[in-house]
């Protein structure tokens, strides 16, 4: 297993939001969480991350087979762990090409090195672009694309994506889709994939272009149900996450 979350409570400002949350996704899957709005799925990314307000009261969440629970954010990306937020912080004097010199370790006065200005290309950001602002007055494709952008500059073991489908375009989606494939090995076949997911979806909408190997259904704070992505999404368009809400309650 890449990702073990196991017995897993956590309060956040005083309110226990997630209750006892087991997931297990192994080298090479692409697992999904849905979920309605305030289910907790956010609470559980920014918990795998290491957010600081984000209090463990119980369990444990392993990566790689080292328990990295009191590991700080940091830490964590530096074994291999990253991510794409839903609504990322603009970063005032930081532009986007300087963002890219630091994960490449490159220093910021220096011209930017030709495979990120191939990668930046590939999103569809000009020159110009790479000199604005980390997301300052970026429309929401724009954050999602340069999130993607430095993920594809760092291509970590891990991946979470939290809501890469809210607040874009049907262009957009299929560029980032085929871009997200790419950060889940999704271009070699099943059995050679080594690098992991977990995408954060109250839409599913990005599963029309994205595979998933397992899919979970977050209720309440409590993973009520597990299996085929597709079959659960089906259910979900049927009756709702009311469906699922009633399906939990007989457990
Ligand atoms: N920083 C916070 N302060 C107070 N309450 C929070 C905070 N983060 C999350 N919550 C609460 O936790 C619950 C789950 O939120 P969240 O994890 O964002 O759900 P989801 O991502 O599934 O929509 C909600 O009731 C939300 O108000
Ligand atoms: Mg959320």
């Amino acid at each position: 297993m890449l990702l073990e979350v196991e017995n897993l409570a956590v309060e956040v400002a005083g309110k226990r939001v997630l209750k006892d949350i087991n997931l297990s996704i192994a080298e090479g899957e692409t697992h999904v969480l849905l979920g309605p709005n305030g289910a907790g799925k956010s609470t559980l990314f920014l918990t795998i991350l290491g957010f600081p307000n984000y209090k463990v009261v119980n369990g444990t969440i392993k990566f790689k087979g080292q328990d990295i629970t009191g590991l700080t954010t940091a830490e964590r990306v530096k074994l291999g762990i990253g991510v794409s937020f839903q609504t990322p912080p603009a970063i005032r004097g930081v532009s986007v090409g300087d963002l890219l010199k630091i994960i490449s370790n490159q220093e910021v006065s220096d011209e930017l090195n030709p495979r990120m200005q191939e990668l930046a290309k590939q999103l569809k950001f000009s020159d110009e672009f790479l000199n604005r602002d980390v997301n300052l007055g970026f429309s929401g494709g724009e954050v999602k694309r340069s999130e993607i952008l430095q993920l594809l500059a760092q291509m970590p073991d891990f991946t979470m994506f939290d809501e890469p489908d809210s607040g874009v375009d049907i262009e957009n989606v299929e560029l980032l889709a085929s871009e997200i494939g790419t950060l889940l090995d999704k271009d070699k076949p099943q059995r050679s994939r080594k690098r992991s997911g977990l995408l954060i979806t109250h839409l599913g909408y990005i599963l029309n272009f994205v595979s998933a190997d397992k899919a979970h259904v977050l209720i309440d704070g409590v993973i009520s149900c597990s299996g085929n992505p597709s079959e659960i999404l089906e259910d979900i368009r049927k009756n709702g996450f009311n469906g699922c809400v009633e399906c939990a309650q007989c457990l």
